[in-house]
């Protein structure tokens, strides 16, 4: 997840929770450094550019891992974007020494 990316992130988010985070917490979470990683799934062949489909938040914690945040485009659930944000996320995860997940 990138800065470019917060307007396309904050229309799902707020599609997605009663509770939205604000752009304000996606933002201070891509400055925090190793400790906290963003990812996002674009989705090729579905527009130029390619629209954002979901994204997956979280922390890595000594060796824990914690997903803090995941939200899918409600146009595109039900596809496995989430499942293949969570594989990548606890792969890079693992990648970094964790070792169970929350
Ligand atoms: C939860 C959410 C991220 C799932 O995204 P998704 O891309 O549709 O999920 P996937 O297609 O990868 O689904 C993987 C599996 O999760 C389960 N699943 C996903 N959505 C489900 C639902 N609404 N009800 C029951 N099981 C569900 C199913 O087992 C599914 O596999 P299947 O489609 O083969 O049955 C999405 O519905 C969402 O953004 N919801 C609102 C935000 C939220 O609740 N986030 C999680 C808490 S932070």
């Amino acid at each position: 997840m990138r800065r470019e990316d917060l307007a396309e992130v904050m229309a799902i988010e707020v599609a997605s929770f009663a509770l939205p985070w604000t752009e304000e917490m996606f933002a201070n979470e891509l400055v925090r450094g190793t400790l906290s990683e963003l990812l996002v799934a674009r989705l090729a062949g579905a527009g130029d550019p390619p629209p954002l489909g979901g994204y997956i938040c979280v922390w890595v914690v000594t060796d824990e891992l914690h997903i803090n945040n995941l939200a899918v485009n409600p146009r595109w659930r039900r596809r496995g974007i989430a499942a293949a944000l969570l594989e990548c996320a606890l792969t890079r995860g693992r990648d970094s020494g964790a070792r169970a997940a929350y």
